[in-house]
Parts: C-alpha cells; sequence; structure tokens
C-alpha cells in the first residue's frame, strides 16, 4: 500500500442540509460531523503566527526556499504537501530546532526566528513533533512532567497532569509504564499531552496521523478538533489531505520549498491540491 493511501470511512454520510444546519459544509466525503468545530475563527482575524520569506538550508540545499505564511489566531490551519516538500523543516524552523537562514518569523507580535528552542516553549508555541518521538525508556508520567520542563509552579503542573488523565483515560491506566511499551496510537496521545504540558497557545502538530490505523486517525482528528474548541490554535502537518481539509478553516501547499497553493477548504482547487498534496507536481 503507497504511503498516500487514504483511510476506508466507515461513517454513514451526512446529508448536506444537516450540515449547512450546522455551519459546515455538506458533501465532502469523510466524517465530517464528527470533527469541524465551528464555522471559523472569530472575525476579525489576526495572525498569532506569521512566517516571511524563511529559507533553512540543510548544508547547501536549501529546503526553504523563501516560505511565507499566516495561522491565524483561534485557527486550523494546514499544511499539506508531498513526501521531501520541507513540511517538518518549516515545522523544525518554527519551533526553533532549526535555524533560518534568513526570513522572519513572528509568534505572538514577536520575532522567534532563531531563537532558542525553549523560550519559544515559553512563549507558547509547542510542537508535536514528527513521529511523536516521546521519550522510550522513561514513564508515561515522567513524559508529561518533561512537557513542563520550562515550568516551575509544582502545583500546577501536577493539576494539569490530572487534567490531561482526565481527558485521556488510556494514559492515566498506563502512566507508570515506559513510553516504548505504547501503541502507537497511545504514544501520538502522549506525544500530544505533553505538549500540552506547556500551556501552549500554538500547537505545532507534525503528521499526527502518521502511520497510525483509520480508527486512531479519526481519534486524534477528534482530539484536535477538541483542542481547537478549547481555544488552541492550531498548525497542522497533514500528508492526509482529505482528513485534514475536514478540519482546517485554512490551508497551504508547499512543493519543493515553496507555498505553491492557499485557500480555504471548499475552494475550487481543492481536488487539484489534494492531488498535488499525494503526488507533489513536477512545476513548483
Ligand atoms: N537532516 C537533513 N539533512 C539533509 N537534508 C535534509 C535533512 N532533513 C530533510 N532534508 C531534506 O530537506 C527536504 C525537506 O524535508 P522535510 O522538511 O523533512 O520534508 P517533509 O516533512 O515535507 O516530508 C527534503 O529534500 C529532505 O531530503
Ligand atoms: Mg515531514
Amino acid at each position: 500500500m503507497p504511503p498516500y493511501a487514504l483511510p476506508i470511512w466507515e461513517e454513514p454520510r451526512e446529508k448536506s442540509s444537516d450540515a449547512r444546519a450546522r455551519g459546515v459544509r455538506g458533501g465532502r466525503e469523510g466524517p465530517e460531523r464528527f470533527y469541524r468545530t465551528g464555522p471559523g475563527p472569530p472575525a476579525p482575524m489576526s495572525a498569532l503566527l506569521e512566517v516571511k520569506d524563511v529559507v533553512t538550508a540543510y548544508g547547501k540545499i536549501e529546503a526553504l526556499k523563501g516560505v511565507s505564511l499566516q495561522v491565524e489566531q483561534g485557527s486550523i490551519t494546514c499544511l499539506l504537501g508531498p513526501n521531501g516538500a520541507g513540511k517538518t523543516t518549516l515545522m523544525m524552523t518554527t519551533a526553533g530546532i532549526l535555524r533560518p537562514r534568513s526570513g522572519s518569523i513572528r509568534f505572538a507580535g514577536k520575532e522567534i526566528a532563531g531563537a532558542a528552542p525553549h523560550r519559544i516553549v515559553e512563549l507558547g508555541a509547542a510542537l508535536v513533533p514528527e513521529n511523536r518521538l516521546v521519550f522510550p525508556s522513561m514513564t508515561v508520567l515522567e513524559n508529561l512532567q518533561a512537557g513542563a520542563y520550562q515550568r516551575n509552579d509544582r502545583g500546577g503542573i501536577d493539576e494539569d497532569i490530572e487534567r490531561l488523565f482526565e481527558r485521556f483515560p488510556r494514559l492515566k491506566e498506563r502512566a507508570a509504564q515506559h513510553g516504548g511499551t505504547l501503541s502507537g496510537g497511545e504514544q501520538q496521545m502522549l506525544s500530544v499531552a505533553r505538549a500540552l504540558m506547556s500551556r501552549p497557545k500554538l500547537m505545532l502538530m507534525d503528521e499526527p496521523s502518521l502511520g497510525l490505523a483509520p480508527l486512531v486517525v479519526e481519534e486524534i482528528f477528534r482530539i484536535i478538533a477538541q483542542l481547537h474548541k478549547d481555544g488552541t490554535t492550531i498548525f497542522l502537518v497533514e500528508q492526509n489531505a482529505h482528513m485534514a481539509l475536514t478540519v482546517a478553516h485554512h490551508f497551504y501547499l508547499i512543493e519543493q520549498g515553496k507555498v505553491t497553493f492557499s485557500g480555504d477548504p471548499g475552494s475550487l482547487a481543492e481536488d487539484e491540491v489534494i492531488r498535488r498534496a499525494y503526488l507533489g507536481s513536477a512545476k513548483a
């Protein structure tokens, strides 16, 4: 099966009139009724994250060739694109793990391009990295505590862990287990929960559905929708464009290190964008 194969949805389709009544777009493939948490971010919108002309290189290879985009406060904004397009590079550059060669990244009104990762976490942006990257030989509880490393309010940290255990009962059951012994879906939940321990305004999520079974993917997207409902802005990288477009308010397509398209789900070019997100395009 190719890596971009779509999950098989078994949810019943919703009548588009019902969808319209709730302010969502009807008629799209997929379990839309579970996910979209509202008609979109409240107007007027303002950018929580503003990326401008960012160039990031690995040695001589420029992975980002002048990327500009915005993530509006209160939105779920999705970055689509084929393998190798530069999605992870952009996430890591935003999180401060990679230093851009040039360009500007403004978060909550402050310039953060080249700032240290811990500083960016303190400002309120948390990364849920590609492939989850939980600490395998630390327990679930220790993984969560690690997510609060920049905080020193012991009581608040314990309260947050309790709250996350309520939200993710399976993590509570496995609190004393090593991260490496969890299933892929549980590791993804732990990775999300660990990021939440920093109380972020913005979650940078790099392919949270990668390699997970369809039912687990559905659960991850439900979690994303809930986080958004709770007030967190979400910048989501996905190869699963069909799924991503059920939650996103706005999307960008990145190909070969450049943003080549941006729009709202439902726009005329959506099918073409989805095709290119999976397959890439010859021209960039
Ligand atoms: N550590 C690295 N060293 C050299 N090249 C890299 C490294 N990581 C990624 N690249 C290259 O940068 C480009 C973008 O990669 P990446 O950001 O991981 O893409 P995506 O997440 O969209 O699949 C690719 O051409 C990839 O081969
Ligand atoms: Mg990637």
